[in-house]
């Protein structure tokens, strides 16, 4: 099994940073999440550490859980797109991904939205590809509540169909632009989609020429049975979180495995579990900033994002918080990996449901290591080496300090020991992360 020596790092971007505390650190901006210079500053600090991409996650609607939203930061901010077709100027080589949910969207939209991100940062742009995970979404669309988990899927395979079927629709050399003849598109070179299916009926063309990458690198964060099964099949770079390196080897040798039996290439699909690194120059200074941003963490916000991650299926508020979490909760419609993620590790270290709050707003069930730069990379590579990763989505506790301290202390470290490179080897993301450009689907039946 062939795979790159060195890790793929992605940067989970916020302007404030990755836990639930961190707008209030002394060191965040005090601007707000609409300000492009506080989303620039830190793409430029993973830019300059040769990171292969950046990463905005998005949801459609805000949590309904006022208390909560009086003390969180993050409903004021960009959609993702829109910020990073910006952000495609102030950068010039850093991979953008952008998350867009397949099930409030129709397909027509993206194709074109991220073929234009694509064109603007001349081969940059990657698709997280989401299928939604609330009710507060559905209630901004028409619906009450959210579509069923398996359905929802059954649209999501649909729907990248079409998507990477329109992005084909114009062959790469189709607009000839022939002052002379006055032609401008060669429309042999013009491929109508003409898709029906069961969610979707699309003529096509669409009116953008061929993304540069042919198709934007698709990003997938499978993890329940349904989920797995979508990311190994279209998945080219698979976030997951994953605190147990066991748990994490089984998911990377089971994803790999699913995605062979498709006939795709080991190499083609990597996995990213997250890390929330939180860096001090001795254990006690790192441990003493994770207790600073949680002293900056109000209960009301514990209890409002662990009620949406475990799958709003208890009433929080009116439990015994110093009570045991029970090993099984109802089974949730929303994001069933995560719950089950989230209950197994309280299981396992017999948390509750103080503790598992907590967790949830330290790190949301992602691997978090507090420590010293070489405890941090000493774990990204055990994890590396073991395959349980090919590479790591990072999730900054604080912006820009966290990454800051990542940046300087950490990634030299990776580089020291053979794991990370320093700078970037390609044009396209395609190229820096040693995905293929995929071949027009029209091209090949000609
Ligand atoms: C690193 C990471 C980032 C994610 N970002 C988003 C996001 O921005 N929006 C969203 O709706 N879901 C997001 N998800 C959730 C996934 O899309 C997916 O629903 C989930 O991981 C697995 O769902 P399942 O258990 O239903 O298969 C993310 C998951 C991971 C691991």
């Amino acid at each position: 099994m062939r795979r790159n020596d060195e890790m793929t790092l992605g940067l989970y971007l916020t302007w404030e940073g990755y836990h639930r505390g961190a707008w209030r650190d002394p060191s965040a901006p005090t601007s707000d999440g609409v300000d492009i210079d506080q989303y620039a500053h830190p793409a430029a600090l993973a830019e300059g550490a040769a990171f292969h991409f950046v990463f905005l996650a998005d949801h459609q609607g805000v949590i309904d859980d006022h208390a909560a939203v009086a003390r969180v930061s993050g409903n004021d901010g960009f959609e993702p797109i829109t910020l990073l077709s910006a952000l495609s100027s102030r950068t010039q080589d850093i991979g953008l991904v952008a998350t867009a949910t397949t099930t409030y969207y129709q397909p027509y939209h993206l194709a074109r939205m991220l073929a234009s991100l694509d064109h603007l940062s001349r081969g940059r742009a990657a698709w997280n590809i989401v299928t939604s995970a609330s009710n507060f979404e559905a209630q901004n669309f028409g619906d009450k509540e959210l579509a069923d988990h398996d359905m929802r899927y059954a649209r999501a395979r649909e729907f990248v169909e079409v998507v990477k079927g329109l992005w084909d629709t114009w062959q790469d050399d189709a607009f000839i632009r022939d002052k002379q003849s006055g032609i401008y598109a060669d429309t042999t070179k013009l491929h109508l989609l003409n898709h029906r299916g069961e969610h979707f009926s699309v003529r096509g063309p669409l009116n953008i020429a061929r993304p540069p990458q042919g198709y934007p690198v698709l990003v997938q964060a499978g993890a329940s049975d349904a989920g797995v099964a979508f990311a190994a099949e279209v998945g080219e770079v698979v976030f997951t979180a994953e605190p147990s390196l066991e748990n994490g080897k089984r998911y990377y040798a089971t994803l790999k495995e699913k995605a062979r039996a498709l006939g795709r290439e080991d190499d083609q699909v990597l996995v990213m579990p997250g890390i929330v690194p939180i860096v001090g120059r001795t254990k006690q200074e790192a441990s003493e900033k994770l207790q600073k941003l949680q002293s900056h963490t109000h209960i009301d916000v514990l209890i409002g994002k662990a009620h949406l991650w475990l799958g709003s299926v208890i009433d929080l508020r009116s439990i015994d918080l110093d009570a045991l979490v029970p090993e099984t909760l109802p089974r949730t419609n929303f994001i069933q990996s995560r719950q089950k993620l989230l209950l197994d590790l309280a299981a396992r270290q017999k948390f509750t449901w103080r503790q598992l709050v907590r967790l949830i707003s330290d790190s949301l069930g992602h691997l978090m290591v507090v420590g010293t730069p070489n405890d941090i990379a000493n774990t990204m590579i055990d994890v590396f080496d073991q395959r349980a990763a090919d590479g790591f989505n990072v999730l900054p506790a604080t912006v820009p300090g966290g990454l800051k301290d990542f940046v300087e202390l950490v990634v030299p470290e990776l580089r020291r020991r053979g794991k990370f490179r320093s700078k970037y080897s390609g044009q396209t993301l395609r190229e820096n992360v040693g995905l293929k450009r995929p071949a027009n689907r029209f091209m090949q039946q000609l």
